[in-house]
């Protein structure tokens, strides 16, 4: 079975191709390589012995994609193509919306026209904005408070009428919590360009040198210590997440949503100590401001997949951090250095 892989040059698309191929499933890559580096494909050769097709290509172009369709002979898209940022996506609505939600429309209307009728979506547990209660599970309700969250939403609202629509389309809206870590080979990682925005990668340049301190934003949360509590969940059992929901539903119809996450959260401080015990480095930190829109604390109910799927997280949170530092050091400056 071939499948298509919009963004699969990216961290989490990256590792989701190893975890298909591993399964039996030829990914086909197509990505505008945006926020991406080519190299991507030797180190997936590295890990997987496997040159995987690549075709450079944009999601906002209809033609361009359709031919990729065509000329691939796939029988699904895993779509993991998105600007993913909500601080630009607060300062960029329209860039924001043009290429996550026009784009991924135009798709849609492509696999239609193509008769390719299943999609694995890449939505995330920023759908559900502010917890009504913990742990969250697929019914609380969503609703966003960016514009980087909000295209998820839209977008899920998309796939559910598109499945009423069309009775042979399969749709899966996979709800991911907070990603971390790194391919365990160390070929493979995330490379976010410019200052991270997330808090794995800051504490691992900082730990590499290539930050000072990691500001922790607000220690005043009504948290076990204060800092803020998040479901991290490492990005191997995220794309093994992926290949379990495919394979559980690729002979249905419908729409279909799940968490991906571990069922449990650490705070900052958790992540900060389980980084320097992994680095075996002293990680420099300050108590700074509360950033503008965090939450004190979430995590999954990721019971739906366990029971569904029979997938759930099996890595733990030293595993996390263990791969993740294995990375850093091998890569300080990311794959383009
Ligand atoms: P990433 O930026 O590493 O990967 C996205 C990939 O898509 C990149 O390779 C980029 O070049 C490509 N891309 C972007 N726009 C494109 C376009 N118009 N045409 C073709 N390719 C394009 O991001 P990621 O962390 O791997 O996230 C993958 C997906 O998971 C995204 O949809 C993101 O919204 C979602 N997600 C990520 C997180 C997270 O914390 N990383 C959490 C929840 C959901
Ligand atoms: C985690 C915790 C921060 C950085 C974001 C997006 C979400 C999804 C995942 C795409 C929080 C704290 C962080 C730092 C810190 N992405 N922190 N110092 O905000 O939970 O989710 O990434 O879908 O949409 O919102 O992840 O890693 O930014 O923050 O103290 O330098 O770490 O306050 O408590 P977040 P994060």
């Amino acid at each position: 079975m071939r499948v298509l892989v919009t963004g699969g040059m990216g961290y989490i698309g990256s590792h989701t191709c190893i975890a298909l191929y591993n399964a039996g499933i030829t990914p086909i890559i197509y990505d505008n390589l945006s926020n991406a580096s080519i190299r991507v494909l030797d180190q997936l050769e590295k890990v997987t012995g496997s040159r995987f097709e690549f075709i450079l290509g944009d999601i906002q172009d209809q033609q361009q994609f359709k031919l990729a369709l065509m000329q691939s002979k796939v029988s699904a898209v895993f779509h993991f193509a998105a600007l993913k940022a909500v601080g630009e996506s607060t300062q960029q609505p329209l860039y924001y919306y043009q290429n996550n939600v026009s784009a991924t429309i135009a798709m849609l209307q492509s696999m239609q026209q193509c008769n390719i009728n299943h999609i694995v979506f890449s939505s995330s547990a920023t759908v559900y904005g502010e917890p009504e209660y913990l742990p969250i599970d697929e019914a609380h309700p969503i609703r966003a408070n960016n514009p980087y969250g909000w295209s998820k939403v839209m977008l899920e609202q998309v796939l559910h009428d598109l499945c009423i629509a069309n009775p042979q389309f399969m749709a899966i809206a996979l709800r991911y919590f907070n990603p971390v870590g790194a391919h365990e080979s160390g070929w493979l990682g995330e490379s976010p360009n410019g200052i991270p925005n997330n808090l794995m990668p800051f504490i691992a340049q900082t730990a590499v040198g290539k930050r000072n301190v990691v500001s922790i934003y607000g220690d005043d949360y009504a948290t076990k210590d204060g800092t803020g509590v998040r479901d991290y969940i490492h990005v191997q059992d995220l794309a093994k997440g992926h290949v379990a929901a495919f394979m559980h539903h690729k002979h249905d119809t419908g729409y279909h949503r799940y968490n991906l996450g571990t069922g449990r959260g650490y705070s900052v401080l958790e992540m900060i100590n389980a980084f320097s015990a992994s680095a075996n480095i002293t990680i420099p930190y300050k108590i700074a401001p509360r950033r503008t829109g965090d939450i004190a604390c979430n995590y999954a109910d990721a019971t739906k997949a366990q029971q569904k799927l029979g997938w759930y997280a099996v890595k733990t949170l030293s595993d996390m951090t263990n791969d993740t530092w294995r990375w850093q050091t091998n890569y300080p400056n990311g794959l383009e250095s």
